[in-house]
Formats: C-alpha cells, sequence, structure tokens
C-alpha cells in the first residue's frame, strides 16, 4: 500500500495559476511563441482519395514574390525513419486518402504561403477510393490487439448457450458517428532549425514523447530536437500523438535554416490530418433472469482504421469489467480504409462503447419491467470479472444511489411516454460511467529550493485541464510546505521526462513523480532548505496493479423533453456523480467533468463528421457545419462526487477525471430520450428525424 499524503492544499479549490494570463491573452500558444522575422507554412493536400502523383509543378508558386522553398515528395528531405506511414511526410508519390499532406509552401506571410501552396499544381493518377463502414464488409479483419495494449477479443463461458437458456434476452445493434476532436486552438507548430538543434513550440499533450517521435523520424538525437509547451489552448486527445502537421512544420524549418517557421492548421485541414474518432458498429447482446442477473454479455464491434496505419479503438474493453456475467465475450474487426488515421478522442473506447452496452442495460430493464437503476445495482461486482482481481475501490452502486437521491428519480413513473407538459414529453434517463486507473511507465521531477521557494519541474502538459495549479498543490502536500511557496515549472523538454497527458493518467503519473521528488527533498534536506538544494526522483508503474483492478466510476442522469410535432430534443437537466478517489482541486475537477458531459451531450445530439463516399472526405469540416452543443444547447448540469478513498492508486489517492465526465452521457440522454418518447434511438446523434413517423 502506498504511503498517503496528508491532504492540506489537495481537496481544496484554488483558482488557475495561469487563469489570468490565459484571459488576459499574455499565456502563448504555440503559434504566437515571439520570434524573430517568422516564417510560414502551409500544407498542399491531395484532392482525390487515392492514387499516384505523377507531376508536380512548383514554377508558378516559386515565381511568387515571398515564397521561400516549396517542399513537395520529388525533393523534400529523406526522412530517416518512414515505419510509421502517417508520419513518413513527403516520402512517397502514392496518395492514400483526400487531403493527405503532399507538398508544402514555405513564405515571408502566411498570405503568401497559402497562396503559394494553391498554385502548386498536381497531376494524379487515380485510383478507386473506398471509404464506406459497414458490418457486412467481407475484408473485415482482426488486430493483433488494441488501443492500449488490450486483447482484441475476450471469451469465457458460453455466450451462445446463455442466450438460449435466458429468460430474457437483449439483441440490438448501436452506432456512434465518427467524430472530429475540434479543439479551439489547432494543431500549430512554431519550429527553427538552428546550430544543430531543433525547436519545437508545439501545441501538444506531451513535450516529451513528441521529441522522441520527431528525432526518431528526422533521425536526430533526442538532445537536438528541444520542444517547448506551457498552453495548450484543448486537444482532447488529438494532440497526444505526433501527426503529419508537426513533422511537415519541422522539415519547413529545415528547409530555412535559422529561420522560424509557424504552422497553423486551418480549421478545415484539421479534418484530414489531425485526427478523429472511428465510427463504430456494436453488436449488443444481454441475457438475464427475471429478477436481472445478468447471465451473458457480448459486446461485438466493428469500426475502421486508415490503410495506411493501424489504430483499433478498444470500444469493447470497458465492458469486460463493468457487470458480473458468467458467459461473456467481446471483438473488435476492423476495415482499413481510404481514410485519415483515427486517433484518440477523449475516452477512446470506452466512450463509443458505454453507449452500446448502456442503452442495451436500458433496453433489458424495459424488457424485464425493471428500474434501470436497480438492474445495475443488482450487476454489480467486487471482483473485476475481467482480471479477475478485486478493485482496488468500486463505488458504483453509491454513485447510482446518490445520483437517484439528487435528481429525484423516485418520482419516475417508469413507462415510456408517460408525462407531457404542453407539447413537451418529458422523459429521464441514466447510464453508468467506467474509467481506468492508468499510470504510465514512468516520469521523473525535480524538487529544488531556489530564492526561498520550492520550484517543482516536470515536462508534464497543461490541456486546458489545471496541471500548473494541481500539480502544486500536490507539491505542496508533499513538503508540507504552504501552496504559496512552491512553484510548478511544466511543458519544456529542458525539465525532466514526463508522460504523455493521456488516458486521464497526467495527475497519477506526474502526481506520483513529484511526490517522490519532494518526500526524497525532506529526507535529504529536512524543513529548513539552503539556497540550490535539489533532489530528482522517477516513478515507475505502479505494483499494486498486480493485486487490484482499478477504475474509477460514475452514474450519469438526464432529463430530456422532446417536442411532440417537431421531434426537437432539449436537455434541460444532467447530473453527473463521480467516484473517481481523492479530488485534488475541486474547482478544476468539476470543470473537467462539467466539460466532459457536455461533449458527451453534444456526441448524443449534435455532432458527427459526414464522410462523401464521392470524394472520400468529411463535407461538413468546419464549425458551421459540424455541430457542437453550444451554451444554448446546454441546461443545468450538476456535477457532484463522493468522497473516496483509495489507498491503492497513488500517494495522493487520486483516479485521473479527465474523460470519465463523456463516458456514458450520450447513453443516459438516449435513454432518456426513449422514456420521453417510447422511440429507442440506437443510431448517434438523436436528430429529430429519426423520432418522427
Ligand atoms: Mo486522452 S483521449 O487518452 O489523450
Amino acid at each position: 500500500m502506498t504511503e498517503m499524503l496528508e491532504h492540506q492544499a489537495i481537496g481544496r479549490g484554488p483558482a488557475r495559476r495561469d487563469g489570468v494570463r490565459k484571459v488576459t491573452g499574455t499565456a502563448p500558444y504555440a503559434y504566437e511563441h515571439p520570434v524573430e522575422n517568422p516564417a510560414f507554412c502551409h500544407p498542399v493536400q491531395s484532392t482525390v482519395g487515392r492514387g499516384r502523383i505523377t507531376a508536380i509543378d512548383t514554377s508558378a508558386a516559386l515565381a511568387l514574390d515571398g515564397v521561400l522553398a516549396v517542399l513537395t515528395p520529388d525533393d523534400a528531405e529523406r526522412l530517416a525513419n518512414t515505419d510509421d506511414a502517417e508520419l513518413a511526410v513527403l516520402q512517397t508519390h502514392e496518395v492514400a486518402f483526400r487531403g493527405q499532406i503532399i507538398g508544402a509552401a514555405v513564405a515571408e506571410t502566411s498570405e503568401v504561403a497559402r497562396q503559394a501552396a494553391d498554385l502548386v499544381a498536381v497531376t494524379y493518377d487515380q485510383a478507386p477510393h473506398d471509404v464506406v463502414l459497414s458490418d457486412s464488409r467481407d475484408d473485415l479483419y482482426r488486430p493483433d490487439a488494441v488501443n492500449g495494449g488490450f486483447p482484441t477479443d475476450s471469451n469465457e463461458g458460453d455466450i451462445e448457450a446463455a442466450l438460449a437458456a435466458a429468460e430474457v434476452t437483449v439483441t440490438q445493434t448501436y452506432t456512434t458517428a465518427m467524430y472530429h476532436q475540434n479543439p479551439l486552438e489547432p494543431h500549430t507548430t512554431t519550429a527553427r532549425s538552428e546550430d544543430g538543434v531543433l525547436t519545437l513550440w508545439d501545441s501538444t499533450q506531451g513535450v516529451h514523447p513528441v521529441r522522441k517521435a520527431v528525432a526518431k523520424v528526422l533521425g536526430l538525437e533526442p538532445d537536438a530536437v528541444h520542444v517547448v509547451c506551457p498552453y495548450v489552448g484543448g486537444a482532447f486527445g488529438s494532440k497526444g500523438q505526433l501527426k503529419a502537421n508537426t513533422v511537415l512544420a519541422a522539415m519547413a524549418a529545415r528547409a530555412v535554416p535559422g529561420r522560424s517557421v509557424r504552422l497553423a492548421l486551418t480549421r478545415q485541414q484539421m479534418f484530414d490530418v489531425a485526427g478523429y474518432r472511428t465510427p463504430t458498429i456494436q453488436h449488443v447482446t444481454l441475457a438475464a433472469n427475471r429478477d436481472g442477473t445478468l447471465t451473458g454479455i457480448a459486446h461485438d464491434v466493428v469500426e475502421q482504421t486508415a490503410r495506411i496505419k493501424e489504430f483499433a479503438e478498444q470500444t469493447a474493453v470497458s465492458t469486460r469489467s463493468l457487470y458480473a456475467a458468467p458467459n461473456r465475450r467481446t471483438s473488435h474487426r476492423l476495415a482499413a480504409l481510404d481514410v485519415g488515421v483515427p486517433s484518440w478522442m477523449r475516452a477512446p473506447g470506452e466512450c463509443p462503447g458505454m453507449f452500446g452496452t448502456e442503452v442495451a442495460m436500458d433496453e433489458l430493464a424495459q424488457e424485464l419491467g425493471m428500474d434501470p437503476v436497480e438492474l445495475r445495482v443488482v450487476n454489480d461486482t467486487e471482483i473485476d470479472p475481467d482480471s479477475g482481481k478485486p478493485f482496488s475501490s468500486r463505488n458504483l452502486v453509491a454513485c447510482l444511489r446518490e445520483g437517484a437521491q439528487r435528481f429525484g428519480w423516485a418520482d419516475r413513473d417508469p413507462a415510456p411516454r408517460s408525462r407531457r407538459e404542453g407539447n413537451q414529453l418529458v422523459g429521464t434517463g441514466v447510464a453508468s460511467s467506467v474509467y481506468p486507473v492508468y499510470r504510465m511507465p514512468k516520469s521523473t521531477a525535480t524538487v529544488r529550493f531556489s530564492g526561498g521557494r520550492y520550484v517543482a519541474e516536470i515536462g508534464a502538459a497543461d490541456l486546458g485541464t489545471g496541471t500548473w495549479t494541481s500539480l502544486a498543490q500536490i507539491a505542496a502536500d508533499a513538503l508540507g510546505a504552504d501552496l504559496a511557496s512552491v512553484e510548478v515549472r511544466i511543458g519544456d523538454t529542458r525539465y525532466p521526462e514526463a508522460s504523455v497527458a493521456g488516458g486521464s493518467s497526467g495527475m497519477t503519473t506526474w502526481g506520483s513523480a513529484v511526490v517522490e521528488a519532494a518526500r526524497a527533498f525532506r529526507a535529504k534536506f529536512g524543513a529548513d532548505p539552503s539556497d540550490g538544494d535539489e533532489v530528482e526522483a522517477a516513478v515507475q508503474a505502479n505494483p499494486a496493479t498486480d493485486d487490484y483492478a482499478m477504475f474509477a466510476f460514475g452514474a450519469h442522469f438526464v432529463e430530456a423533453r422532446v417536442d411532440a410535432d417537431t421531434g426537437e430534443v432539449r436537455v434541460p437537466r444532467m447530473l453527473g456523480v463521480f467516484a473517481a478517489g481523492k479530488i485534488i482541486n475541486a474547482r478544476l475537477a468539476r470543470s473537467q467533468f462539467l466539460g466532459g458531459m457536455t461533449m458527451g451531450l453534444s456526441m448524443a445530439l449534435h455532432e458527427t463528421s459526414v464522410m462523401d463516399p464521392r470524394f472520400g472526405h468529411v463535407v461538413n469540416h468546419d464549425l458551421a457545419e459540424y455541430h457542437i452543443t453550444a451554451n444554448a444547447d446546454v441546461g443545468e448540469i450538476d456535477v457532484g462526487w463522493l468522497d473516496e478513498h483509495d489507498p491503492h492508486v497513488n500517494a495522493m489517492g487520486s483516479k485521473g477525471i479527465g474523460e470519465i465526465g463523456i463516458v456514458g452521457a450520450a447513453a443516459a440522454v438516449s435513454n432518456a430520450v426513449h422514456h420521453a418518447t417510447g422511440v429507442r434511438v440506437r443510431e448517434l446523434p438523436i436528430t429529430l428525424d429519426k423520432l418522427l413517423g
């Protein structure tokens, strides 16, 4: 068991330390980092969905006043490592998807760069492209593993026998759309190559992971790559793995040595090369006894990847651990299409997967005539059915009970379409939420005493989540010092190596490293240190994961109001109650949960990237046509959490909260819409056409 921290600063809600800098516009984002005489880079993108470039004419572009360089596959630098085809920018004349980066113009101004990129004339030998996902394709394949390194399939007992013997069954297909992360700050880089050092001011979820990946692609020593990212204007997973735009920025900088080159993807370009969440087709089967006990649960998923690179979203993995049932099966099958590479988006796996499973649970509750909260309570388990390990803590039932109480669930008439107010059909729905506790294999932190203050340094990231502030709270408690006497420095590869901000693992991983360094500092120098005293310490993976399954849980409650004539859905009320261990910063945590829930509402009602099969690209590729839940769509969102004590997860007792807020939210909305209308929408988003007729 970990030696737990005394909580002094932890648990309170100090305001963001970077708040004033952000609202006054003085926090420099990657594109804004002040540099002398910057040049600008604009990508050239393929206009065919598949094929081969037969000729590129750059003469008109190069003739333009102010153009410094034009990069094409004909003459761009040869990269040292092209194993990752997504990052092998300008290394081939083959076109793998529409919108792929096939060139770039570098110029004195962004306008000239863009004009020059437009003037690059490309001819293709076009081939037919294939971008349509379906579960009846005969080329679906089984990946070796799914994201996170999880087994592709799982199989225990006999699901078919369980189905045959079951008193009640649900067998349905659920689909989630293609989604784009759409952070407000696009993918941006300012890059400079000078004196043997490549400096990247890059908007990223991890400066050290970017350094490592860029060094590999370019064949540089990691020490020759300096990555800086103090602030990020949103990422949602899309900046968690190196993408082609950052490689291109580095190549552009190397083409004009000594100049700083800025590259900002346009919003439309982000729909092509900045990642997205795969659409999913989910077959869910539940078998149960009359009392609601699940006897079987199966979750079989079909989704897409890019032909040039595999990303297999782990959509069914959380179903393995959520409810007990002796007969269980999960599987993932992929279609490799002529599309951009899908990637992480807030709760990859859990987010789409819990739409299928948690709507199916609602359907089962209805078949049984059982309250959907009670059905979930009946199927709770103290042992993780997948690993066979006990949960380090599991308070799903407590979240459901607390949420039901707070939401006023007891008054609910279980019959669908039983409540009408004026022209509005009113319903309520519930869904469970689950997210694993991850700690990355290694992170390192330094604690130093300098100028009468403590300084903790670690190459961590703040995506808007609040790392600047919450890491300082952790350092203060680990040092037994006042919060005001602790400074934290993050977002620079000059600081000790930190893991990516992914899988909600940031606080668990970096916080553990900071605690380790702070404790070592205290042990070495006592409570009265001298200027310059310094300790560095690292943490590895959490050994307690050998003995325990570690997850955060939650419960969503939603009220939906549906116009009886038009089918318009409004959601005046959402409640999320979470059990996510110790909450480090109450103010910032509320913001994370709220953001996740809002994004879940957005997924339920609004978001969908529409792929045009004729051309092979997303047609609604801007924020005018890709609808995101806006202020007017959000009613009252109530966020609560339990005071959960888990001594196994880390010294803070915290579980990570960046992603769980979105998990299950869309299912709760769909379940509420069903309760309001009697119409079961199994295909997201819930647009009004699906409720009429
Ligand atoms: Mo987060 S979607 O795991 O970067």
